[in-house]
Formats: structure tokens, C-alpha cells, sequence
């Protein structure tokens, strides 16, 4: 792909120095609305895009698999890559501009700065990834530096994810606002991730288990020994701030939801 690709309406961008030189040209009086994601896009994704085309004048999303936040090397490598439906999906919704840069434009550093957390970072999915935030953390912010956009969207399925980003740009006085949107759900209640597409037929099966038990009114415990029952390995089940979160394993994909407790009332 060339530095910079206009395809149909959306425009790809590659090279950090063009996106750099583009930005600038943009006129200070639109708002633009942000969409980091790591592609393979699905339903999730394109709920993120349409309600930052609705609220905005220009829409971007970034493409990037950032190798930082992996703390498991076959989870980087594995994990699914859809540029050229990721395109059509873009051009679907509206999108203006595609910033997908490569890691050593974007990690011109090798990742000699980071941003770390050392609270709410430290639970749950910080527990079980060590490093995962820090990655995250680090690459939203070069995004948001490059982008500058005036609202991000982030799905509630990464709860803590969202969180902690919010949390980082009041602590770093950003001037933008971060518009945590509702988890999207197959017909099944699966929330909707691009690791569900490595999930087989019979894997689906088991993983289905997963929401309902999680909004269950079980205890954690409990939840825990239905859902290794159900054929999971199960990393954590814990409630915090009014949530249940949990994160679970299917053969090698790993699985994370959260829901509401007041929503936490289905009878198994
Ligand atoms: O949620 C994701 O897809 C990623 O963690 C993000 C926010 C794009 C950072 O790489």
C-alpha cells in the first residue's frame, strides 16, 4: 500500500510525516470525532463510528495491532488482521480518514516512554496482562497526539480500558472528551470482539455460557465453577464499581465482558 491510498471516500494514511502535514490543513472549526481500534472490525466498531459521524464533522479511525499491550506473543500474532473489509466497513459508515501507521514510525522510540497507572491498572485485566495498560495507555496517547481529535469513542465491553482513559486525559488536562458507548451483543448475548471470529462452532458453544453467567444472580464463586463446568478456564470473576466484571478462556482465545449488577439478576 502507498503512503497515502484514497479509496472511495475514505482516505488511508500510513506515513506518520503525511498524516502530520494533513492534520495541520484541517480547519480548526470542525470537530472531529476518533475511533482507535486495532481493525478486524465488526458491529461493535461501526456503532463507535456511526455515533462519532453523528456527533462530528470529521470521522478517523486509527488501525494499529499494537505489539505493546500484548503480554502473550501467539495472542499478537494470532490475532485477526481484515484490512480490506475494515475498508468497506469505513466507506459504509462514512468514514473520512484511516490513520494506519506502522510501528516504527509510531514507536519511533521502541517504546522507551510509556504511561503507566498504578491504581485502577493494577485489577482485574491489569492483574492478569501484566503490562497490558501501560501499552494501551501509551499508544492512545501518541494517537491522540496525532489525531487531536475532540471526542474519542470507547466501548464499554473494555470497561477498565475506558475507564483508565478517561482517567488519563483529566490527568494529563487533554482537551478532548471520551464518550464511553454501550457493548454491542450477538443474538446469543456474546459480546461482540474480533477474537469471537477465531472461536469455532463448538467453541462458540461453550462461550455463550459467558454472558448469561456473568449477569446471572449467582455469587463469583459460583459463577466460577459454572463456568469451568462449562468447559472455560477462567482467569477472574470480580465485582467492582457497581459491575461484574470477568474474563475467561476458550482453548487459546481469551474472552473478557462486563455487566451492570443491577442487571445481574438472571436465574440459572
Ligand atoms: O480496544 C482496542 O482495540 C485497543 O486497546 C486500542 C484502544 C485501539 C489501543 O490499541
Amino acid at each position: 500500500m502507498h503512503a497515502s491510498q484514497a479509496m472511495n471516500t475514505v482516505t488511508v494514511i500510513s506515513s506518520i510525516s503525511d498524516w502530520v502535514k494533513l492534520r495541520k490543513q484541517f480547519d480548526a472549526k470542525k470537530t472531529i470525532g476518533f475511533v482507535p481500534t486495532m481493525g478486524n472490525l465488526h458491529q461493535g466498531h461501526q456503532s463507535l463510528c456511526e455515533k462519532a459521524r453523528q456527533e462530528n464533522d470529521l470521522t478517523i479511525i486509527s488501525i494499529f495491532v499494537n505489539p505493546t499491550q500484548f503480554n502473550n506473543r501467539d495472542d499478537f500474532t494470532n490475532y485477526p488482521k481484515s484490512f480490506d473489509k475494515d475498508i468497506a466497513l469505513a466507506n459504509k459508515v462514512g468514514i473520512n480518514y484511516i490513520l494506519a501507521p506502522n510501528y516504527t514510525d509510531l514507536y519511533a522510540d521502541n517504546y522507551a516512554y510509556k504511561i503507566t497507572e498504578t491504581d485502577l491498572s493494577c485489577l482485574m485485566e491489569g492483574q492478569h496482562r501484566p503490562g497490558h495498560f501501560a501499552g494501551v495507555l501509551t499508544v492512545v496517547m501518541k494517537l491522540f497526539m496525532l489525531v487531536r481529535p475532540t471526542k474519542a469513542y470507547f466501548g464499554e465491553k473494555d470497561w477498565q480500558q475506558m475507564q483508565l482513559i478517561k482517567n488519563m486525559t483529566k490527568a494529563f488536562h487533554c482537551d478532548l472528551d471520551i464518550v464511553s458507548c454501550p457493548t454491542i451483543r450477538d443474538k446469543n448475548g456474546l459480546a461482540l470482539s474480533s477474537r469471537n471470529s477465531r472461536l469455532s462452532e463448538e467453541q462458540y458453544q461453550v462461550a455463550i455460557n459467558f454472558p448469561k453467567l456473568l449477569a446471572s444472580n449467582k455469587t463469583p464463586a459460583e459463577i466460577k465453577q459454572l463456568l469451568e463446568q462449562a468447559g472455560m478456564a477462567v482467569d477472574y470473576i470480580e465485582e467492582f464499581a457497581e459491575r461484574r466484571f470477568g474474563a475467561v478462556k476458550i482453548g487459546q482465545i481469551r474472552l473478557i465482558d462486563n455487566v451492570e449488577m443491577k442487571q445481574c439478576l438472571l436465574q440459572f
